[in-house]
């Protein structure tokens, strides 16, 4: 295909990713953002997000002059052969996606598209958005292509994606929208606008639903005496249930699962269709963060006021910077509420900053100092090689509390140190 001219409008994980690849692709594009330091910043490839190849790319596709950075609108919006919508949709008061930065972004932009323009709706918005877009606009040239792209691995899934979703009652439309994935050798479905805008929910939520069905499972493994990595090893050999979102681990959290489970249900209890399944799955998760709780709790002897627990790991996942909706801080809320002393550790997150009611320090070895517990709940991979004699040497020796099953047990234990694990039964725990 012949190189476009795009314009993406938003330049957090998803836009910055996608207005980047698309420069990577060979087409013209423009990123814009209403953070007009941050825009200064793009513009001198200074990228702050942590997201593996994505500053390489910035960089260069802005010395090949396809990439280039705006201040709101871009003036060159009339000469435009698509616009993408990459803004947030975050939870709104009644649970729903509040749409109020896709509404000004499409208010802003009409008067200045030209008619043969492409709409493309890359926000997770509610299913009916993209119809409602259609009309309100007086335009047929509106598409759905959701994103499927995983924070820490955006540049990979935009490049390799599993899949490619464009969805519009306008096929010419959307065909040339699945034209611009050339070089991308994704299958892609074409499909109405309602059931690409569901797709993306579908998928999340149905992520978050193993995510909770296998937590619950791994409490049930210690009651029973079985092991949660042999269980999901076993399930994971069966291809209809897939390998992957089988490790139990805090909760999920991050910027995208708690929202659109809540915003899918949302949207099934406004069609009037009950959907306990993805109840539970939320209910599900709030209850992990106590669990989790409880556990440090009781490493810590049975009461957490005054007493010291080192947090080793703050971001919601490891691979990512991003702290919003960590189940790490969700734990740590609970354990402040019970009067516990709170250290984290991440290598994500600058030292010296207050997250919350936790100090962050320098080191993991700094967390361990005089903490009574020492919970991992991101799975960072260097946790797992630690030096645990140092780790022992911290005064008074702490229990560790592994919810990411990351730690090598064996090594934990020659130290001398107590290992509380998730989906198994601990001597010390019954
Ligand atoms: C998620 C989806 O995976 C992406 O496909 C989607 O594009 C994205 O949301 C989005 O809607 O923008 P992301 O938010 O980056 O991606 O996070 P995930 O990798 O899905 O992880 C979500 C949570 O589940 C994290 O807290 C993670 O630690 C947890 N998790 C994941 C587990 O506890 N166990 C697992 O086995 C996998």
């Amino acid at each position: 295909m012949a190189a476009q001219r795009i314009a993406v409008i938003g330049t957090g994980y998803v836009g910055l990713t996608t207005a980047a690849c698309f420069a990577r692709l060979g087409h013209n594009v423009v990123g814009a953002d209403v953070d007009e330091a941050k825009v200064a910043a793009l513009s001198r490839a200074e990228v702050s997000l942590h997201e593996p190849a994505l500053a390489e790319i910035v960089a260069e596709e802005l010395r090949s002059g396809r990439l280039r950075f705006a201040h709101g609108l871009p003036g060159t919006l009339s000469e435009v052969d698509f616009v993408f919508l990459a803004v947030p949709t975050p939870t709104g008061n009644d649970g729903a996606a509040d749409l109020t930065a896709v509404s000004t972004v499409l208010a802003q932009l009409r008067e200045q598209i030209s008619p043969r323009c492409v709409v493309v709706v890359k926000s997770t918005v509610p299913v009916g958005t993209v119809d409602r877009i259609v009309a309100s606009l007086g335009r047929t040239t509106v598409v759905a292509n959701p994103e499927f792209l995983r924070e820490g691995h955006a540049v990979e899934d935009f490049l390799h994606p599993q899949r490619v979703v464009v969805g519009s009652a306008d096929k010419h439309a959307a065909r040339k929208v699945a034209r611009l994935y050339a070089g991308t050798d994704a299958p892609v479905l074409m499909t109405s606008s309602a059931s690409a805008e569901l797709v993306k929910y579908a998928s999340n939520c149905f992520l978050a639903m193993k995510l909770s069905y296998v937590n619950t499972l791994a409490e049930l493994c210690e009651e029973l005496g079985a092991d949660i990595s042999d269980v999901a090893e076993g399930m994971r050999l069966d291809q209809r249930v897939g390998s992957s979102f089988l490790t139990p681990g805090p909760g999920w959290g991050g910027s995208c699962l708690p929202k659109d489970t809540k915003a899918l249900l949302s949207t099934s209890a406004a069609a009037e269709v009950d959907f306990p399944l993805l109840d539970a799955t939320i209910a599900t998760n709030a209850r992990q963060a106590h669990r989790v709780t409880d556990k440090i709790r009781k490493a810590a002897g049975g009461a957490l006021s005054g007493v010291h627990v080192g947090l080793l790991g703050l971001t919601f996942k490891a691979g990512t910077d991003d702290i919003r909706d960590s189940p790490a801080l969700a734990v740590a809320e609970l354990l402040a509420a019970e009067g516990a002393l709170l250290t984290g550790y991440d290598p994500c997150v600058p030292t010296g900053r207050q997250v919350g009611a936790v100090r962050v320090v320098a080191s993991p070895y700094a967390v361990a100092e005089g903490a009574s517990v020492l919970a991992v709940l991101t799975e960072w991979p260097e946790f797992a090689e630690l030096d645990w004699s140092r780790v022992t040497s911290a005064a008074p020796h702490p229990v560790i509390v592994d919810t990411r099953g990351l730690l090598p047990a064996s090594k934990v234990a020659e130290a001398g140190l107590t290992l509380v694990s998730v989906g198994r039964r601990d001597r010390r725990e019954k």
